[in-house]
């Protein structure tokens, strides 16, 4: 199996893909000390991981973070979408600078929108509601690729330790992909990585909360960053662990600053080795090779370097549609849209999937399949906070004390607060968009 961003497969078998792809498993050790974890976090929603422990650190220990993610509207908002936005709330409330990219030039290279039906499309549908579902304008910016110079130099310039052969391998390219889209992902790690130029406030961990087709995106931008840094720090076969310069510009400059960096981290057994434009350190274990590493990083602006600290990602599961397939805003039946009618979500619900049996007499001796419903699904990841009420459907509907019609009813009840909600919300925003932007 691979991994292909631009695809509408589903993929069921998430364990399976953390296994193939070395994505690490979302443990409750990463959040269940954060400030009132998030419901997608607490519920295994949240699934996956890159390097999520220098996020879980900074917040604990109140150092600077950021989030970036990005947006790629084709089609109206659903609920799908939402969870990303939902997370990055959660974020923002934890103290996340938030950096929002509109992916307008991508849906231009793969879903044939202009740049200009793009623009409208991304302030009507997803901007607006973002605003509605509770995203502050303090520290948040919310931008376009296409008119972002500083994103778009970056793109260029990182494209050069990147060659055609991965671009092959990562994403499928061929002889009749276009230019544009080739560039795409470039421009994608443009936008997770600028976050940390000086401009935008430096280097600091950087969390990009994803659906796990981004992950090819993932791994090119953690690799970037890592191509780009002056120094690599790793353990060498004898155990030892080492500092290396990768440049030839600088060396012993760079060598003096990591002994000072060292000594600042009280590591005392210093080798120094110039023809290898090396330093072994002697008392260091593989787990300071991290802490080196970063505090190496903040020193390479100085000479000229960018510092990357490699980009953390999570990665949630998809929803699945209410006909059963993905969610998707193409087939409107499938999905529920932030801005559809009381009515019309009604209408959907009702018509939706559920785990009950085919019979009322049967559903009440073998009871339902929770795990395997759609209106599970929407009271697990939309509908409700509270975790005890969420088991207490979970369990009645296991033993054949909950029937699906009343279960459908509590469904739609609560999907039609939420959307008046956001539809009052939504009206409010009129003027105070431009400050996010
Ligand atoms: N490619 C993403 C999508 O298809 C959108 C996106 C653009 C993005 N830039 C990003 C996501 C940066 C995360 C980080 O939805
Ligand atoms: Fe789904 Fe509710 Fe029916 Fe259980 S009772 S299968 S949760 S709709």
């Amino acid at each position: 199996m691979k991994i292909d961003p631009w695809s509408s497969t589903t993929y069921q078998d998430y364990a399976r893909l953390r296994d193939e792809f070395g994505i690490e498993e979302f443990n409750d050790e990463l959040w269940n000390d954060l400030p009132n974890p998030h419901k997608l976090l607490r519920r295994g929603i949240v699934f996956g991981h890159r390097g999520f422990q220098l996020i879980h650190d900074a917040v604990i220990n109140g150092k600077p973070w950021a989030i970036l993610t990005g947006l790629m509207p084709s089609g109206k908002m659903h609920l799908g979408h939402k969870m990303v936005i939902d997370e990055v709330i959660y974020y923002q409330n934890l103290g996340a600078d938030i950096f929002i990219a509109v992916a307008d030039i991508e849906s231009f290279a793969t879903r044939g929108y202009t740049l200009k039906d793009t623009k409208e499309l991304a302030m009507k549908e997803y901007i607006q509601n973002y605003i509605a579902l509770g995203l502050k304008p303090k520290n948040c910016r919310i931008y376009f690729q296409s008119k972002n110079e500083d994103v778009k130099d970056l793109a260029y310039i990182l494209g050069k330790k990147v060659n055609w052969s991965q671009m092959i391998a990562t994403y499928g390219f061929n002889g009749s992909s276009n230019m544009t889209h080739i560039f795409s992902p470039l421009i994608q790690t443009g936008d997770i990585l600028h976050v940390q130029l000086e401009k935008f406030g430096g280097i600091r961990p950087v969390l990009v909360p994803v659906g796990v087709d981004q992950d090819p995106h993932i791994r090119l931008s953690r690799d970037i960053a890592q191509s780009h840094r002056l120094y690599n720090v790793t353990n060498t076969k004898d155990g030892r662990i080492g500092v290396f310069v990768k440049v030839d510009e600088n060396i012993n400059k760079l060598l003096e600053n990591a002994e000072k960096v060292l000594a600042k981290l009280n590591f005392t057994k210093i080798k120094c080795i110039r023809d290898y434009k090396a330093i072994y350190i002697e008392d260091a274990k593989e787990t300071d090779i991290q802490k080196i590493n970063i505090e190496l990083a903040y020193t390479e602006t100085k000479f000229g370097g960018y510092g990357f600290i490699q980009p953390s990602a999570t990665f949630h599961r998809f929803m699945t549609g209410l006909t059963g397939e993905k969610m998707s805003s193409s087939k409107p039946e499938s999905a529920i849209f932030l801005t559809d009618t009381t009515d019309e979500a009604k209408k959907k619900i009702k018509n939706t999937k559920t785990g009950g049996a085919i019979s009322l007499d049967k559903q009440k001796k073998e009871g339902g399949r929770p795990n395997e419903c759609v209106v599970y699904e929407l009271f697990l990841y939309h509908l409700i906070d509270d975790d005890k009420e969420l088991h207490d459907i979970y369990t009645s509907c296991i033993n054949g004390e909950k029937m699906c019609g009343n279960c459908k009813k509590y469904a739609i009840q609560l999907m039609e607060i939420m959307l008046k909600d956001l539809e009052k919300k939504r009206k409010r925003t009129q003027n105070i968009i431009k400050s996010y932007l």
